[in-house]
């Protein structure tokens, strides 16, 4: 950032009062993993494409959309939690980091395609743990049919298709009634229809879970393929669901889907067309495919890393040494009648230590009875995973630490 600039993949912005990106997430949004052949998250990627031959298959749309396409174009109530700038990342009030492949739905409808998946980096401001990271990728699928009778025999026709290739697979499936009171068909649409469509939509999913997992699991008689439907709820979709997969012994939730909502598909200029939706985060499903215990490793440049893996194909990742962790605490009182998100901090942290952050958590946090200042204690875990730290190097970033919270949010260190 200079002066009242920010340079983001080579453009120039003006900022403002949301501006929130930082230097570490811009520059993370040339390196679009999904695309670097054999990384794992590209492999996926791969996989999923290759089960949906005949869709549109888009990988490089631009990260930076407007609040209107991430949010306003979707439904989104104006006070959703998701607008705030302490959970997306903003470069001013009028341009964002893409939170979801979701922003791109009316873009991709308006273009005229009916059949398509898009992967895609996404950014979220979130914790800092094994398990969270800023930016995380994540495949969006859709498909629309015309709204008329021709459009719903394909649909009828495509079910049995499916639903005779999923009779002969070794697949149990939870079901959930494709309407409900709580997951209410649109005021626009005929409910048979609609009901066509979540038929759709699941057997398409059902299908991918099993190419997906079902190798994977066996999918044998014995041991068949477990998947899970759930109801959920989407600003954009309704009936809206969420699948689970039951894999080495944990319900892991995979993705977010349901039937396309009247007015996106009113803003993509579609009026006349009824389909589903689907998002799935690939990092989840990549760490348990390929067993990575960290989800920093996937931006890892090291050779131990990425020479392991070969495109096409899921591989169990061996983990090479475990390099020592380094707690270091730091604890402060912030100004008068201010306060500091947990977000805020970790992208501090984020900005000194890159990767070798490994884990943040607050321990402790109180607030003055007398002067009613509060005080917060941070325990930060430094570990690389490509080398051992020496002393002298944590205590410099932790230094580093204290002196940008001092800098950035006008503290005081206890
Ligand atoms: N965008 C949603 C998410 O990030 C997933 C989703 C996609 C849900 C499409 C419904 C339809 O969680």
């Amino acid at each position: 950032r200079h002066g009242n600039h920010v340079t983001v993949l080579g453009e120039q912005y003006p900022t403002d009062a949301m501006t929130n990106i930082s230097p570490t997430i811009i520059s993370k949004l040339p390196l679009r993993l999904h695309t670097q052949p054999s990384h794992p998250l590209s492999t996926l990627r791969s996989l999923i494409e290759s089960h949906f031959p005949s869709y549109a298959h888009l990988s490089s749309l631009s990260p930076i959309v407007t609040p209107y396409q991430n949010f306003d174009l979707l439904s989104f109530p104006q006070d959703h939690p998701g607008r705030s700038a302490t959970d997306s990342y903003y470069i001013n009030k009028d341009f964002m980091l893409r939170t979801h492949t979701s922003a791109h739905e009316v873009e991709v409808f308006g273009r005229g395609e009916n059949k398509w998946l898009l992967t895609a980096d996404v950014y979220r401001r979130d914790e800092i743990d094994g398990s969270h990271y800023p930016v995380f990728h994540q495949t969006e699928g859709a498909r629309i049919f015309p709204a008329d009778a021709s459009g719903m025999k394909e649909v009828e026709d495509d079910n049995v298709r499916l639903a005779a290739h999923l009779q002969r697979s070794n697949i149990i499936i939870e079901d959930v009634p494709h309407l409900s009171p709580q997951n209410p068909c649109q005021p626009a649409h005929d409910p048979e229809h609609t009901k066509l469509i979540a038929q759709n939509l699941k057997l398409s999913l059902n299908s991918l879970m099993l190419h997906l997992f079902g190798g994977r699991v066996g999918a044998t008689a014995e041991n068949p393929l477990r998947v899970r439907w759930i109801e959920a709820t989407f600003p954009w979709t309704t009936p809206s669901f969420e699948v689970e997969v039951f894999f080495r012994g944990k319900w892991l939730e995979i993705l977010g889907c349901g039937v396309v909502r009247q007015a996106t598909l009113d803003n993509s200029n579609v009026s006349n067309k009824l389909g589903w939706a689907f998002g799935l985060g690939l990092e989840r499903i990549a760490m348990v495919l390929y067993s990575i215990p960290d989800i920093r490793l996937f931006w890892s440049r090291d050779e131990r890393f990425l020479g392991q893996f070969k495109e096409g194909a899921i591989s169990t990742f061996k983990p090479y040494s475990r390099y020592p962790a380094c707690f270091k605490d730091v604890s402060f009182w912030l100004p008068e009648a201010t306060s500091l998100h947990e977000n805020d901090f970790c992208d501090l942290v984020r900005d000194v230590a890159g990767d070798i952050v490994e884990d943040v958590k607050m321990i402790d946090a109180f607030t003055h009875p007398k002067s009613g200042r509060k005080s917060l204690c941070y325990r930060i875990n430094y570990r690389s995973m490509d080398r051992s730290l020496s002393n002298d190097e944590t205590n410099e970033l932790q230094a580093q630490v204290k002196w940008q919270l001092i800098n950035q949010f006008g503290v005081e260190i206890r």
